[in-house]
């Protein structure tokens, strides 16, 4: 007889991303080549204004030269203070996802407006601090969610899990709904901490550091995204 487990993991497909954050910068060319001949179906580009977070990556200059070059959809990860002011901007720069956290100072709504208005896929990131309630008002309007399982800001960081029992009320919550939005983890994602995930609900996994460390990152990201056993 099948659970209602069987069912969702019958339902879902998993995707791996991999977090540009965590590749060595001079030879990105080739990093995208391995990427794309490793089994990886998202570039995640992670965006730190030294504000929201306290840490400073890179942003819009080198995301368009990164889009011009890459064959995998981009999901650009703003982690700064006021995303709305710059959606348009990564929307051109070549970012297929845009993904903002709930803890900006922008407004919600209109700032998942102006991503589609923009062409762009939305999804609502939140912190580890903050509750699944706080997106189930936005689930009909958003493609994602994005379950952050580190506090952003760094990678290489270990796993928290107390965001498991999140993702699973997140995922119950859109089931309940009738709805396809895809949940994202980000932050500590190895194969271990990606089962437990996946059997919590989570079907897009980001992963930077283990990726990119591993001699086979074909066989890490198979590993990653293969259908969890019930
Ligand atoms: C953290 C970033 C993550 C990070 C993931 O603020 O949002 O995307 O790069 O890296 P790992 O997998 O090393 O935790
Ligand atoms: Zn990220």
């Amino acid at each position: 007889m099948k659970t209602e487990k069987d069912e969702r993991s019958d339902n879902l497909k998993y995707y791996v991303a991999a977090s540009v954050l965590s590749a060595d910068l001079l030879n990105i060319e080739s990093e995208l080549r391995r990427m794309e001949n490793s089994g990886i179906d998202i570039l995640h580009y992670d965006v730190m204004d030294g504000v929201f977070v306290n840490n400073i990556s890179y942003g819009l200059p080198v995301l368009s030269q990164l889009s011009k070059a890459a064959k995998l959809p981009i999901d650009a990860h703003l982690m700064i203070i006021d995303p709305i002011k710059y959606v348009r901007r990564f929307a051109e720069a070549g970012a297929d996802i845009i993904s903002f956290h709930l803890e900006s100072s922008s407004d919600t709504r209109k700032t998942i407006e102006e991503i589609r208005a923009c062409g762009a896929k939305p999804a609502l990131a939140i912190k580890p601090g903050t509750p699944a309630e706080a997106v189930y008002e936005y689930l009909p309007l958003l493609d994602m969610v994005l379950i952050m399982t580190v506090e952003p800001g760094f990678g290489g960081q270990s796993f928290i899990y107390d965001t498991v029992e999140k993702i699973r009320k997140v995922r119950s919550e859109i089931e309940r709904l009738g709805l396809e939005t895809d949940i994202e983890v980000d932050g500590g994602i190895n194969p271990d901490t990606a089962d437990i995930t996946k059997k919590a609900g989570a079907n897009v996994l980001v992963s930077g550091s283990c990726l990119f460390s591993s001699e086979d990152m074909a066989a890490t990201a198979n590993l990653i995204k293969e259908v969890p056993e019930c």
